[in-house]
């Protein structure tokens, strides 16, 4: 399967705090938090992090969460996560999912928003999100459902297709783990219980089909992936992307997006 290149230094990071984590990803935060409700005095850890965003909404929900740690492989994204943080109390830790780098029962809650399909070890890394989890403690756990489910990506892997049909796997990494059975057995598996999977439908908004475009090719892995291809190949793929996005959705952007939300028990 290809992967994508996060950890890989690059500039993306700040174009996905800037287009991304509005666009879609503070919405999706809330709905997590809406499922593991963090509590007075409980420790909390947001594993593959990015740039913190579902830490920052837990802080703003509970400020008075004893402590609050992200964990990413990816050390530009963990860049933007601290200075978007400042003054919340929020730890970073660069490191692996599948080796959490924490003491046993360390945590009330895991979570982990569009994170898990990433992973080329998943079965371990939710091994590790129960060992660190106190008896009882919860985990919630997010991964997006079919590409069919969010038309504005499929609008782009069309263009994609036509300009450069060989990576068109790459922009489909995220759809990877759209499986409710899937993701309710590895939880099993990794030793949870209490395990229930949930189809959560969002939007996704942006201000402009050319921001939308940008929000993939500079926001995301996508830019590493591409980071051979001559400028003006790169643009003009760019112009494609914005032109299908126009033609479906017009100006403003403003589509569907589903991800599966699970929640279960160590
Ligand atoms: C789509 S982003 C989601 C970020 C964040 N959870 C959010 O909601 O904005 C995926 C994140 O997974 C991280 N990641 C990928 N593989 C990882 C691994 N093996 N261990 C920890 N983080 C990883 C990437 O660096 C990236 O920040």
């Amino acid at each position: 399967m290809s992967t994508m290149q996060w950890g890989t230094p690059a500039r993306f990071p700040a174009v996905y705090e800037e287009l991304l984590v509005p666009g879609f990803f503070t919405a999706f935060a809330d709905e997590m938090l809406d499922r593991g409700q963090p509590r007075d005095r409980e420790s909390m850890l947001d594993v593959a992090t990015g740039t913190g965003i579902v830490l920052r909404r837990a802080r703003v929900r509970c400020p008075s969460l004893a402590r609050a740690v992200g964990l990413d492989l990816t050390a530009g994204m963990l860049a933007v996560a601290r200075e978007k943080s400042e003054g919340l109390d929020i730890e970073y830790v660069e490191g692996d999912a599948a080796s959490l780098p924490f003491e046993d029962a360390a945590f009330d809650l895991v979570t982990c928003q569009q994170g898990l399909q990433f992973f080329p070890a998943r079965e371990q890394a939710l091994r590790e999100f129960r060992r660190v989890l106190a008896p009882g403690g919860r985990a919630v756990v997010a991964c997006w459902c079919d590409v069919e489910t969010a038309p504005a990506h499929q609008a782009l892997t069309d263009a994609l297709r036509q300009h450069f049909p060989d990576r068109e796997p790459v922009a489909r990494v995220p759809f990877s783990l759209s499986s409710a059975d899937e993701l309710r057995s590895l939880l099993h598996e990794a030793g949870f219980g209490d395990v229930d999977v949930e189809r959560v439908a969002g939007t996704a908004r942006f201000s402009s089909p050319e921001d939308f475009s940008r929000s993939f090719m500079e926001g995301s892995p996508m830019a590493i992936a591409m980071a051979d291809v001559p400028q003006e190949q790169r643009d003009a793929l760019a112009r494609d992307i914005a032109m299908n996005v126009r033609e479906r959705f017009g100006e403003p952007v403003v589509a569907p997006m589903v991800t599966h939300i699970a929640t279960a028990r160590a």
